[in-house]
């Protein structure tokens, strides 16, 4: 099932661009080299750049922007973010919008005055960022930490992130992409997140999909995504209404 172009088709397109660096501040990353693994086909890194609307009604489903981190040629994040796209599509509190970062292709140097290509590359994310109640955050671990590519995109945007939630999706090697994840919580502080405390991780996350993307022993990561979503679905209800009430005042 086309998941990504299901969740994309239901909502409406992105808006118009928007340059939102707030930090004029340059950042760097290590450039991450090729690995051996493939991946099945999947939706993601095929999706078009829709996005959800702006302004949403108490009540109504969270809108969940998943931002796929990995950018890698023949990245494994496909099948990650397949599985997790297929267990949110089945839930009633969220609309999945599919940010991945192979399809868009922001600089390390930020800008306070970007140029018209860098503007049309954020036209692509920077909205539907900016639309989304709630966020979960596909990561695997490089060298004990995450994607520059992810780096980037965080540090190109600032309120996008502010008073919403972040859950994890992580996956890697021995470390299942956790040191990533305590990497990214200390980011997120800095851009007002709120990280939910239970994370879906994927240790030697190659070994554990079959060729269909299926995971070959279901029970524990079907629990842990259930907790982590039933978090975020509790911290972007809290946050939205409150916001509704007052706005964030930074
Ligand atoms: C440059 C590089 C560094 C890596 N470093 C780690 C690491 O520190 N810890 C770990 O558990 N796995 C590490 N791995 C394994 C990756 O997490 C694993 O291959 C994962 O599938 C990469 O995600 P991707 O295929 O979507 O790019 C590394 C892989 C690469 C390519």
């Amino acid at each position: 099932m086309d998941l990504t172009t299901q969740a994309a088709a239901a909502q409406a397109p992105a808006t118009a661009p928007t340059a939102s660096a707030s930090s004029p501040t340059p950042s760097s990353g290590g450039t991450p080299s090729a690995s051996a693994t493939a991946a099945p086909a999947s939706a993601v890194g095929r999706s078009s750049a829709g996005g959800p609307a702006s302004g949403t009604a108490a009540g109504a489903p969270l809108r969940l922007a998943l931002v796929v981190g990995s950018n890698r040629e023949g990245r494994f994040a496909p099948v990650v973010a397949d599985w997790f796209l297929e267990r949110a599509a089945a839930r009633e509190d969220f609309t999945v919008d599919v940010v991945d970062l192979a399809e868009v292709d922001l600089p390390t140097a930020l800008s306070g005055r970007p140029g018209a290509a860098v503007r049309a590359e954020l036209s692509k994310v920077s909205p539907r960022l900016a639309a989304a109640d709630a966020f979960v955050v596909l990561t695997p671990e490089y060298n004990h930490s995450f994607p520059a590519a992810l780096k980037s995109l965080i540090d190109w945007h600032y309120t996008e992130w502010q008073a919403k939630p972040v859950g994890f999706l992580s996956y890697g090697g021995i470390s299942g992409g956790l040191r990533a994840v305590e990497q990214l919580r200390q980011v997120f502080a800095e851009m007002h997140a709120v990280t939910v405390r239970d994370t879906v991780s994927f240790q030697n996350a190659g070994q554990h999909f079959d060729s269909e993307g299926r995971h070959r022993d279901p029970a524990a990561p079907e629990a842990a995504v259930k907790t982590m979503l039933d978090q975020l679905a509790w911290w972007g209800t809290a946050l939205r209404d409150a916001k509704s009430r007052r706005p964030y005042g930074g």
